[in-house]
């Protein structure tokens, strides 16, 4: 199977070897025609225009929200709110519903593994609000060590959020999410669950059912769509207690002098003109996730990450921060050559055309756990392949030459 044919950005950079699809990915051809489309033949503004233009403009808009519903297995396209990234996702959960109810004292739960999206709107409440938040670690094989949680002495019923990333953009590791929260719940009851999806949606899997969670952020760019697109999951209910974090138009079922009364969900959070090519984008990227199968792909992948795990970490001086067991595992590989600066590594890794990510990966927490400050990261998606693995790994070589690293 080869997915690379589908991306045109390789035909035009022949040469080039892309591992850095965590930070975001590249974007099939059907996506590229689904935004040129968008201009080219339905340009208008949705939800307001009463002519077919517009009518096809919204057919597609909302498809698209209707697309997004059935891939993560939500209630409704009216729990899909689009956002503007997964950031703003959790801002808006965090900003919308959490400060409302949580009070000083209350616990949040996260992990040392989370991305800044993750930590820092909770930090945030912590200042403001005066709540706890508890970090579940991260064990020697960089897996979280979730019931550590229940060695601690806290008043589990205080426990209001356990707020978790699907999986690492900095480990690969997956979070085997239908264990821990069960096993979570069982002690802190008074528990909502929200997981970051960013890193695990174009993947694997992703079933808010079977995760049995209560909010769900991810976005569109990293899932082979256009940029600028995010969502946010969140059950109707919860949904109906959030507060808009934008007001203005669209949103409105009514205004006058004094006060203005919101639509129901979706509308209520989607103030103002959304991102019309980037939805009509992401519809064709989920189109095109489905036509390739998330389960065929995962298998690409799997053996993609098997052969990078019999590689990478058997080159002397190189460590490898992430499980070598190739299961529960993306193909993400963080690492250090020795004490090379990460940024060198970088740089003597596009003279030979491969693209990493260098520094700390918007991930300090987890550098801190893991003692560094930071690292190379290698991040493969389904149009890589294992040339580009043994690229890398030739690439390695020269940057230890440079360096007089000699074994
Ligand atoms: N969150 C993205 C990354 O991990 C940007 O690189």
């Amino acid at each position: 199977m080869s997915y690379k044919k589908d991306f045109p950005i390789f035909k035009n950079n022949r040469k080039m070897v892309y591992l850095d699809s965590a930070a975001t990915s590249q974007k099939p051809q059907v996506v590229i025609d689904a935004v040129n489309d968008f201009f080219s033949k339905y340009n208008s503004n949705v939800h307001r225009g009463i002519y077919t233009l517009s009518e096809k403009a919204e057919e597609l808009y909302e498809g698209t929200r209707k697309k997004v519903a059935g891939l993560i297995n939500a209630g409704g396209a009216s729990e899909i709110i689009f956002t503007g990234n997964a950031t703003e996702a959790i801002n808006l959960a965090a900003f919308g519903y959490f400060k409302k109810f949580l009070k000083k004292d209350d616990i949040v739960v996260l992990s040392e593994m989370e991305h800044h999206s993750n930590v820092v709107p909770w930090l945030m409440l912590k200042k403001s609000l005066g709540i706890k938040i508890y970090y579940l670690p991260v064990n020697e094989d960089y897996r979280l060590d979730h019931l550590r949680l229940m060695e601690q002495k806290i008043n589990f019923s205080k426990v209001k959020l356990i707020s978790l990333t699907h999986a690492s953009n900095v480990l690969g590791t997956v979070n085997p999410l239908e264990e821990i929260i069960p096993s979570l719940k069982k002690e802190c009851t008074n528990a909502k669950i929200l997981i970051d999806a960013a890193q695990s949606i174009p993947h694997i899997p992703v079933n808010v059912k079977k995760m049995n969670c209560d909010f769900l952020a991810f976005s569109s760019h990293k899932m082979f769509g256009p940029s600028g697109v995010g969502v946010l999951y969140a059950r109707q209910e919860l949904l109906e207690m959030t507060d808009p974090l934008f007001y203005g138009g669209h949103m409105i079922a009514n205004v006058d002098k004094e006060k203005a009364r919101f639509l129901p969900a979706p509308a209520k959070f989607e103030a103002g003109t959304g991102k019309l090519e980037g939805v009509a984008g992401l519809g064709a990227a989920i189109d095109y996730l489905n036509t390739r199968d998330i389960k065929v792909i995962q298998k690409y992948e799997h053996g993609l990450t098997k052969y990078t795990l019999s590689r990478l970490p058997k080159i002397k001086n190189v460590q490898l921060y992430g499980s070598r067991n190739f299961l529960n595992r993306l193909p993400v590989f963080s690492f250090n050559i020795g004490a090379i600066h990460p940024h060198d590594v970088s740089e003597i890794l596009n003279r030979h055309g491969v693209c990493v990510r260098a520094g700390h990966h918007c991930a300090q927490v987890l550098m801190d756990a893991c003692q560094t400050a930071g690292t190379v990261r290698a991040s493969l998606s389904i149009y890589n392949t294992k040339d580009d693995v043994d690229k890398l790994i030739t690439s390695i070589e020269d940057v230890k030459n440079v360096f007089r690293l000699t074994d």
